[in-house]
């Protein structure tokens, strides 16, 4: 559980709790599979209004670009930028061959247990950018890292972290902290098991 008095605010997206109870399986007590509407199959409706749900938190945070990796980032960050009026990039795992001054970083996943490079245009971000990190998932945060520092190299800064499902006894949630940035987490599991999910509950987190 995370303590009080820190900027982490969970908003208990009861849409979206409602939907991975009914639709989603616990695949092991630290893998949740949602594939069927959040990050392979996608719920446009819903994804519409998770975007809805970000934008209102972070209208305030003077957002210029919003900021995820491929692929199951994409959708929640695409509806994010676009109820926010903000462009959006995406980091890629490969360079493709038309990415002409690329920036980088090496990311590694706990949760595949495997290395994987971040990619980005350089002219994508600049100094002038305040970035919204938007992401399916937190789990260990590796990702999260990466993307900090690919805004290092390109000299913008992190104005906030969106997540759609966190997983409060993994170290990512810890670890945006530790950056002292708003994080908003829309749902957040305590634990779970094939039988149940335990949700925290929103009253559990203090903001500011
Ligand atoms: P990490 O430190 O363990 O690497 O955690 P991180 O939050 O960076 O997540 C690594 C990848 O694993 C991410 O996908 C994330 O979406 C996915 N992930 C983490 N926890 C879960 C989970 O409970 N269920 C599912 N389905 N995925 C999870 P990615 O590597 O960015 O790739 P992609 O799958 O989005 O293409």
């Amino acid at each position: 559980m995370i303590s009080t008095g820190r900027k982490v605010r969970v908003k208990q997206m009861n849409f979206l709790k409602e939907r991975i109870e009914k639709d989603g399986k616990v695949l092991s007590p630290s893998v949740l599979k949602v594939d069927g509407f959040l990050n392979h199959s996608i719920d446009v409706q819903l994804m519409d209004e998770i975007g809805k749900a970000f934008a209102e938190a972070f209208h305030q945070n003077n957002i210029t670009k919003v900021i995820t990796i491929e692929s199951g980032g994409i959708a929640p960050a695409m509806t994010t930028a676009f109820h926010l009026n903000v462009p959006m990039v995406f980091a890629k795992k490969a360079k493709p061959s038309t990415m002409s001054d690329p920036v980088y970083t090496t990311v590694h996943s706990f949760t595949k247990n495997t290395d994987y490079t971040l990619c980005i245009e350089r002219s994508a971000l600049s100094e002038d950018d305040n970035v919204l990190f938007i992401d399916d998932f937190l789990a260990n945060g590796q990702a999260f890292e990466g993307i900090c520092h690919l805004l290092e190299k390109t000299g913008s800064n992190l104005g906030g972290v969106g997540i759609c499902i966190g997983k409060s006894w993994q170290k990512g949630q810890e670890l945006v902290m530790s950056r002292n940035v708003p994080l908003w987490i829309l749902v957040s599991i305590q634990k779970m098991t094939p039988e149940e999910i335990v949700w925290d509950e929103p009253s559990a987190w203090a903001c500011e």
